[in-house]
C-alpha cells in the first residue's frame, strides 16, 4: 500500500483507457443520448440508473449514488487494490509501469513469473508420468480429490530426485530458479530442488499467476508441509491459497471462509463450498483481511476447537478490530477438537458443514465471552477489570455503529452508564476525523458551482483568464478552485476522470466525485456562461476582501499601497 505512481503516468493511463469500453466488457452498456446506461452492478434494480459518461470518463448511479473513474470502477467491481487496478489498465493499453514505482519492480520480475509457471507445468506433468504416478494418484484419491478439482487448482508432483526440476529446466530459465525459491544452494555453489517427493500446490496471485508453492509429503515425515520461502513475488502475509479460484467463480460473495490448510480448501471445494481460502502457515495479517473485505462484507475464520485454535482466533480478532467499519463483520467457527474442515466436510457433507457455519460466533460475542471468562462479574472489581481489559481492544475499532453497539453491550455487562464508558474509552485519543458534511458546508455555493462546472467541462479552462487569481479570498472552496484552475492551466487536456485521480485518497477527492456527478441541468453553452459569471463574482469578492484587509493595516509597504490604489480604481 501507499504505492505512488508519477502523476503524468496516471493522467496518460486514464486518457488512453476508454471507460465505456472497459465497463462494457463487464456489464453490457446501452447508448442513451450522450451517455451509456445499464442496470447498476452495485445494487439491485430493474430499470437502469447506472450511467457512464464518455465525456467525463466517469460512471455514476442515480439509484445508489456510487460513482468513480475507470480506476475506481476496477477497484469496486473487480475488487482490485489501487495498484492492481493501475497494473490491469496499464496492461490493457500496453503502457509500461514507470521505473521507480513499486510495480516497475514487479515488472522486472517477469522472468520469475515465467520460471514459476514453467515449474507449475512441470509438476503437473509429473502427475501424469513417471514411476511415482500410481503412488501419487492413490494418495490424492485417498484424500478424496477428484480430477476436476486437481486440474482447477493445478496440483502437481515434485519427483524425489534431488535435481529433477533443475535438470528439466531450460538453461535460460535455470538461473532464476533460486530467486524464485525453487532450488536451494547447498553452500558449495551446487543447487538442489527445494521440493522433492511432495504433492505440489501452486499458489496463485489475484491474477492467477503462480507466485509460490506448498508441498506435502505423501507419507509420514517432517516437515509435513514445505512452503516457498519469501521471494520478490511471494509474501505469505499477502497471499491466500484459493483466493484466485474463488474469484474465478464469483465476484462478490455473502461470506468468505478462512481455513488453515491447503487440503481444507480443496476438500471444501470438492463439496461445493467454493468460498474458502487458506492462510499459508502464518497468522492472518491486515493485508489478508483487507483483500478479503474487498470481496465480501463477512469473513468467517474456522479454527480447531482446542486451546491452539482459540489462541489463533484471538490473534485474528486483534488483527480484525481496526478493519471493522463500513458494515464489515468477522465471525468465528470452532470445530470439534482434532477435526479440521477437511475431515468435517468429508464426514458430514456440505449441508451439515454449512449449518455449522451458520452458527458461527460473531466477533463481539467471542470478544466479550472471552473477557468475561477472565473476570468475576459478580463483583464490582471484576466488572471494572472487564472494562479495563476491553478498553484497548474496543479503542482499536474505528468509530462508528459497530463500535457503539459493542460499547452498549459492554456497558450492559459491566453495569456502567454507556456515556461514562465512552468518555473513559476515548481518553487520550486523537480527535475524530472531520465529517464530510463539514467539508461541504465549508465551501461557498459560488465556488462550489465553479468547481463543479470546471470539473465536468475541463476544456472551459480556455475561457479562463491567464491571470485569474482569487488571492485574498478565504475558504476551502476558493482554495480548491484556485488549485483546479492552476492545474488545468498547466495541463489543459486532463479529463474529469484524470482530475479526480489527482485527489484520490484525500477527503476532498470523495467530495469532488460528488461534484463531478452533480446534475447541473445546463447546456454546454450555459455552463460556460455560468462559469464566467461565478468567476467574476468570486474575483470581485476576493478584491473586496483584499481591500478591507489592506485598508485595516496600520502601515503599508509601497507595493501594498499601489495595490490598494489599483483595487480602489478598479472598483
Ligand atoms: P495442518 O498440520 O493442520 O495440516 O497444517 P492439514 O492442513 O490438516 O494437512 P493434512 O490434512 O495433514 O494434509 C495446516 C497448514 O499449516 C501449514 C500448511 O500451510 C498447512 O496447510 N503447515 C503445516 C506448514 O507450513 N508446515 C507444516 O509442517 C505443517
Ligand atoms: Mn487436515
Amino acid at each position: 500500500m501507499g504505492e505512488r505512481f508519477p502523476q503524468e503516468f496516471i493522467d496518460e493511463l486514464v486518457a488512453r483507457t476508454d471507460i465505456v469500453e472497459l465497463i462494457d466488457s463487464r456489464i453490457p452498456l446501452r447508448k442513451a443520448g450522450r451517455e451509456y446506461v445499464a442496470c447498476c452492478p452495485f445494487h439491485n434494480e430493474k430499470t437502469p440508473s447506472f450511467t457512464v459518461s464518455p465525456q467525463k470518463q466517469f460512471y455514476h448511479c442515480f439509484g445508489c449514488g456510487v460513482h468513480g473513474t475507470v480506476i475506481g470502477f476496477l477497484i469496486a467491481f473487480d475488487r482490485l487494490s489501487f495498484i492492481e487496478a493501475v497494473e490491469e489498465l496499464a496492461q490493457r493499453v500496453g503502457m509500461t509501469i514507470p521505473q521507480g514505482s513499486d510495480s516497475a519492480h514487479r515488472n522486472h520480475h517477469q522472468g520469475l513469473y515465467e520460471v514459476l509457471s514453467y515449474t507449475a507445468e512441470f509438476y503437473q506433468q509429473q502427475l501424469k508420468t513417471g514411476t511415482h504416478q500410481g503412488r501419487v494418484k492413490a494418495y490424492l484419491q485417498g484424500r478424496g480429490l477428484s480430477h476436476p478439482i486437481i486440474t482447477e487448482f493445478g496440483l502437481g508432483f515434485a519427483p524425489s530426485r534431488w535435481d529433477a526440476l533443475l535438470r528439466h529446466t531450460p538453461l535460460p530459465l535455470r538461473s532464476r530458479l533460486q530467486t524464485a525459491g525453487l532450488v536451494v544452494d547447498k553452500g558449495d555453489g551446487r543447487c538442489y530442488d527445494r521440493f522433492r517427493d511432495r504433492v505440489m500446490f501452486p499458489i496463485h496471485d489475484y491474477r492467477g499467476r503462480v507466485v509460490g508453492f506448498g508441498g506435502r509429503l505423501l507419507g509420514e515425515g517432517s516437515p509435513k508441509y514445505l512452503n516457498s520461502p519469501e521471494t520478490p513475488l511471494f509474501h505469505k502475509g499477502r497471499e491466500l491459497y484459493g483466493l484466485y479460484q474463488v474469484r474465478q467463480s464469483v465476484r462478490h460473495c455473502d461470506r468468505l471462509l478462512v481455513v488453515e490448510g491447503y487440503m481444507d480448501v480443496l476438500a471444501l471445494a470438492e463439496h461445493n463450498i467454493r468460498y474458502a481460502v487458506a492462510t499459508l502457515g502464518t497468522a492472518t495479517t491486515p493485508d489478508h483481511l483487507t483483500r478479503l473485505f474487498r470481496m465480501t462484507p463477512v469473513v468467517v475464520f474456522c479454527f480447531d476447537g482446542d486451546r491452539a485454535g482459540y489462541r489463533a482466533a484471538w490473534r485474528a480478532l486483534e488483527t480484525a478490530l481496526p478493519l471493522l467499519s463500513q458494515g464489515r463483520q468477522v465471525q468465528f467457527m470452532f470445530l470439534p477438537q482434532g477435526e479440521d474442515p477437511d475431515t468435517v466436510v468429508r464426514a458430514e457433507g456440505q449441508a451439515a458443514f454449512e449449518a455449522r457455519l451458520e452458527k458461527a460466533t460473531p466477533l463481539s460475542d467471542f470478544l466479550l465471552s472471552s473477557l468475561q471468562r477472565k473476570v468475576n462479574l459478580g463483583s464490582m472489581d471484576g466488572r471494572a477489570r472487564l472494562v479495563e481489559l476491553a478498553r484497548p481492544l474496543v479503542s482499536k475499532i474505528p468509530p462508528g455503529v459497530y463500535r457503539d453497539m459493542l460499547l452498549a453491550r459492554l456497558a450492559e455487562v459491566a453495569q456502567v452508564e454507556q456515556a461514562a464508558l465512552t468518555r473513559h474509552l476515548d481518553q487520550g485519543k486523537s480527535p475524530p476525523v472531520v465529517p464530510r458534511q463539514r467539508l461541504e458546508r465549508g465551501m461557498a455555493p459560488l465556488a462550489r458551482k465553479a468547481v463543479a462546472i470546471l470539473l465536468q467541462r475541463p476544456n472551459l479552462i480556455q475561457s479562463v483568464d491567464e491571470s485569474f487569481s482569487l488571492r485574498g479570498l478565504d475558504g476551502r472552496g476558493a482554495k480548491l478552485l484556485q488549485e483546479l484552475i492552476e492545474l488545468l492551466q498547466s495541463s489543459p487536456h486532463l479529463s474529469t476522470a484524470a482530475l479526480l485521480e489527482r485527489w484520490r485518497d484525500s477527503e476532498m477527492g470523495r467530495y469532488l466525485e460528488q461534484l463531478a456527478s452533480w446534475e447541473l441541468f445546463l447546456t454546454d453553452e450555459d455552463m460556460g456562461l455560468e462559469l464566467q459569471a461565478a468567476l467574476r463574482r468570486l474575483q470581485a469578492q476576493a478584491a473586496e476582501q483584499r481591500m478591507t484587509m489592506l485598508s485595516n493595516q496600520p502601515s503599508l509597504t509601497a507595493a501594498e499601497r499601489q495595490e490598494l490604489l489599483a483595487l480602489l480604481a478598479a472598483k
